[in-house]
């Protein structure tokens, strides 16, 4: 959503979460890598009990004898390995860990552990490099290694993400469209769950008179975006008048989904039991009962907008921007949503009001403990997305890709099929992997579908050709 947008107060004319599991391989953040799947210098066995998997690796009696197994990391730093071993014999089964050919620990113990039915987790922490990596054990004694059954990776700090990201861009996938009543000229800020075999996306829409209302659109595959009709909100309880920028989730304690939208001064909600019926939605009921003290004292030239809302298993949490350097959040437990929100502290401040402006996203990045935070900022080039991660919902964040150098998503680290359509990458959401109220996604699979519009498109910014486009991230690790 942009500036000026609530000085235009003219009336329109008339989201149960995904369980993603640690996919060895797949993700490496927080991941199971089974020793039956890695390389074993001896035998599958599976005549003891309380392994995991199919079977754990025997190796062979004799210095030297290994097993090695190959993981995958999202970005260079540390992990903490927990190699799960038996050990019946009645001495150490000591091993040599090395990483990418590297001797990283000498003569990790590997203890006896009673029986080759008792087993244990030996902990150690490797540095390891992005992509792949091979973590191998081998022997330093003649009795050769304990019985090995499987390695968990966990990253120790850092990013599950490359601190690098590249993507490329389709052209223009949806547009604004009119009928009797709408006269639309720009079609902007979605929010979008895949659900039951189709994308439904919200919208803002904005009319040649520069009203914004919402509308919907549904289909099976992007390439049936464009010709999917715009449903105009307008014609469900949520009624006509300013509303932008919505956000889509579904609430999985109520059983309900929930539009959370921006109203002027306030946000708003409404819910349906039905995604797919646009005229189901409630009436608009505002989150908070004036705009709060906080905001109005930070908020300078700025509006308060772009609601952004996300829980954990216990909180749910409302981040919001003012165009004026401020990024708040506000809080409230996940038996009340949406009742309770607290007023909203300032949880992160630039002075260049530009560098911090608005279109706030926090996402969780499933099989990893990691909360992913990007932030729409201006700059000469264009619109861009910065990024922090944090292991917390509510930070504190750390950069990952939060610079014009080294941006989340901008023109620079975008490639077009040719010419770029658009030099913004502006108001967006990445796509989920499931529906819920945790606004999970796969850090394995990450696609943004954002605003963008012609670069020699000028006039009042309420005016601006906004279209939508998917980013498809090209140095995924995984
Ligand atoms: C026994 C046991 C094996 C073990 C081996 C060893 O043979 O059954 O599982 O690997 O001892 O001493 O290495
Ligand atoms: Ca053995």
């Amino acid at each position: 959503m942009g500036r000026l947008a609530r000085l235009v107060l003219v009336p329109v004319m008339a989201m149960v979460a995904a369980v993603v599991l640690a996919v060895p391989g797949a993700n490496a953040q927080s991941s199971r890598y089974e020793a039956e799947d890695a390389a074993c210098d001896g035998t599958i066995d599976a005549n003891y009990t309380g392994f995991s998997g199919r079977g754990f690796c025997n190796t062979a009696n004799r210095t030297g004898a290994y097993v090695q197994f190959t993981v995958h990391s999202g970005a260079p730093g540390t992990f903490t390995l927990g190699i799960k071993y038996a050990n019946g014999s009645s001495a150490a089964r000591p091993a040599d860990l090395s990483v990418n050919g590297a001797l990283a620990r000498s003569g990790v113990a590997f203890e006896p552990t009673g029986s080759w039915n008792g087993w244990a987790v030996a902990n150690v922490s490797v540095p390891v490099r992005e992509g792949a990596n091979t973590i191998r054990l081998a022997a330093t004694t003649a009795g050769g290694l304990a019985n090995i059954d499987y390695l968990d990776v966990v990253r120790a700090g850092g990013s599950v993400l490359p601190s690098s990201l590249q993507w490329s861009s389709t052209g223009p996938l949806v547009f604004p469209k009119s009928d009797a009543t709408h006269n639309i000229v720009s079609v902007k800020d979605p929010s979008v769950v895949h659900h039951n075999g189709r994308y439904h996306v919200f919208v803002s829409v904005v009319s040649a008179n520069q009203g914004y209302g919402l509308a919907y659109l549904s289909f099976t595959d992007w390439s049936q975006a464009g010709s999917a009709p715009l449903h105009f909100l307008d014609r469900s309880a949520i009624g006509s008048g300013y509303k932008a920028a919505p956000q889509v989730f579904y609430f999985a304690p109520q059983q309900r989904w929930y539009l959370t939208y921006q109203i002027g001064d306030n946000v708003a909600y409404s819910t349906t039991a039905n995604l797919a019926d646009p005229t189901s939605w409630s009436a608009p009921k505002p989150f908070y009962a004036d705009t709060p003290q906080i905001v109005l004292d930070n908020m300078g030239g700025g509006q308060w907008l772009d609601f952004w809302t996300v829980c954990d298993a216990a909180t749910c949490h409302m981040y919001s921007s003012d165009d004026n350097g401020n990024l708040y959040r506000a809080q409230t437990s996940l038996a009340r949503f949406p009742n309770g929100f607290s007023e909203p502290v300032i949880a992160m401040h630039d002075p260049n009001h530009h560098w911090l402006f608005e279109g706030a996203n926090v996402y969780r990045l499933a099989g990893a403990n990691e909360y992913l935070l990007m932030v729409e900022a201006i700059t000469a080039g264009g619109r861009i997305f910065r990024s922090w991660t944090s292991s917390s919902i509510s930070g504190p964040w750390t950069p990952l890709a939060d610079t014009k150098e080294n941006p989340f998503a901008a023109r620079s680290n975008v490639t077009f099929g040719g010419t770029a359509w658009t030099n913004d990458i502006s108001h967006g959401e990445l796509i989920r992997s499931g529906i819920d109220q945790t606004l999970t996604v796969d850090p394995c699979d990450l696609r943004f579908l954002y605003q963008g519009k012609d670069p020699n498109a000028s006039g009042p910014y309420n005016l601006l050709p906004w279209r939508l486009g998917l980013l498809t991230q090209t140095n995924s690790p995984c």
